[in-house]
């Protein structure tokens, strides 16, 4: 049965810290040349938070640029969900991203699903409006961010690893909408992976007892530095990918009176982890790039949970001067092998 109600976006906001650090500034810090970069993940140059930027304030500018997008006051907000990887403390980043907007009356979770943490968050936030209104017959508008702050997590001796990453953050505001809006999602995950893709642990305590039996800790806080096998991951991103687009269309297809192809799709927002494997996932779906965002990787490196909500904001996205409408798919693969695919009408 397909409920009555949609429910899309209502209003888009996106940060990106204004410092930029290109791969010609990289070539001082580690083994690298701008050359390696651009061949291998098509990266020009990322955004990294400066020394007085955090990452929650990344994730307040996007949210109250979305709110303002969609004419939200913080009161209305019911439902906040942030995806993020780099928030180092608890209480989770959503609760105080709650507070410094004032949003009194909403929820607040973080979502922890590697890059695909946005789709996730997202999806989980649609089906609480849903539930929400179908069962209790109430309204709610819910704010998705997603935000990263990896040039705090990454290791920069490491050239595998810290060539690769930007810091930024995008949101969107969901809620119940006339046409159009979230046809379909989809969300799988393989933690068997877990060791291609890990940060470490902060903290390690060690146990013992001395002679007399009492017992005795060593504590050390460690830097959680992110680790990757890129070739390893490499493969399975876009294979998921791919599968991932598929899936969701088909989904969506699933007992639809009016089935769709990928022939109707009109844009595909991938995760931008890697230009290459944008464009194999493009190729291999036949989806001609023009029809597919990839200035975010060029320009921005990857910002994990936030590459897609900044993708909606990218004038680069798409030809000058033109709007988009039709079918849209996001899709996102990464750490704990967490992907997923959110199928969009835009009218
Ligand atoms: O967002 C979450 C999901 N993440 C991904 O999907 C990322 C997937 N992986 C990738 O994008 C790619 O595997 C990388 C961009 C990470 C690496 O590209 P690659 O073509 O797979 O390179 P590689 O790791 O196989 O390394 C090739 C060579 C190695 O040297 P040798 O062993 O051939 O002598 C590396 O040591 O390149 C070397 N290398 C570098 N050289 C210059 C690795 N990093 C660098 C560097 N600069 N920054």
């Amino acid at each position: 049965m397909r409920p009555s109600l949609r429910i899309g976006y209502l209003g888009f906001g996106a940060y990106l810290p204004p410092t930029v650090l290109t791969n010609h500034d990289l070539e001082k810090i580690v083994d690298t040349t701008d050359d390696w970069i651009q061949r291998r993940t098509g990266i020009q140059e990322r955004r990294v938070l400066a020394k007085d930027e955090t990452i929650l304030g990344m994730a307040v500018a996007a949210a109250r640029q979305a709110m303002d997008d969609a004419g939200v006051s913080p009161e209305q907000i019911g439902d906040i969900r942030v995806g993020v990887n780099t928030w180092p403390r608890f209480p989770s980043l959503a609760t105080q991203l709650q507070a410094e907007l004032g949003a009194k009356n909403a929820s607040a979770s973080d979502v922890s699903a590697g890059c695909t943490g946005f789709v996730y968050a997202v999806e989980g936030a649609h089906n609480k409006i849903l539930v929400e209104n179908l069962c209790y017959d109430r309204d709610l508008v819910s704010l998705v961010v997603g935000v990263d702050g990896l040039s705090h997590a990454v290791d920069w001796q490491d050239r595998s690893t810290c060539v690769l990453m930007g810091d930024g953050a995008g949101a969107v505001i969901l809620g119940a909408v006339e046409r159009g809006g979230i046809l379909a999602t989809y969300t799988h995950a393989d933690g068997r992976y877990g060791d291609l893709l890990y940060s470490d642990t902060a903290f390690e305590t060690q146990w013992s007892t001395n002679g007399s039996g009492r017992f005795s800790t060593k504590q050390t806080i460690a830097r959680p530095y992110l680790r990757m096998d890129g070739r390893k991951v490499y493969s399975v991103a876009v294979r998921t990918m791919v599968h991932d687009v598929l899936h969701v269309i088909d989904k969506y297809n699933h007992g639809n009176p009016d089935p769709i192809g990928l022939e109707d799709i009109n844009f595909l927002y991938p995760h931008q982890a890697n230009l290459r494997i944008i464009e194999s996932v493009a190729k291999k779906l036949d989806v001609p790039l023009e029809r597919v965002y990839t200035n975010g990787i060029v320009k921005f490196g990857n910002t994990s949970t936030a590459s897609i909500p900044i993708g909606y904001l990218d004038p680069q996205a798409r030809p000058e001067g033109s709007r988009r409408t039709g079918l849209e798919i996001d899709v996102a693969f990464g750490a704990g092998f967490a992907s997923g695919a959110i199928l969009r009408k835009v009218v």
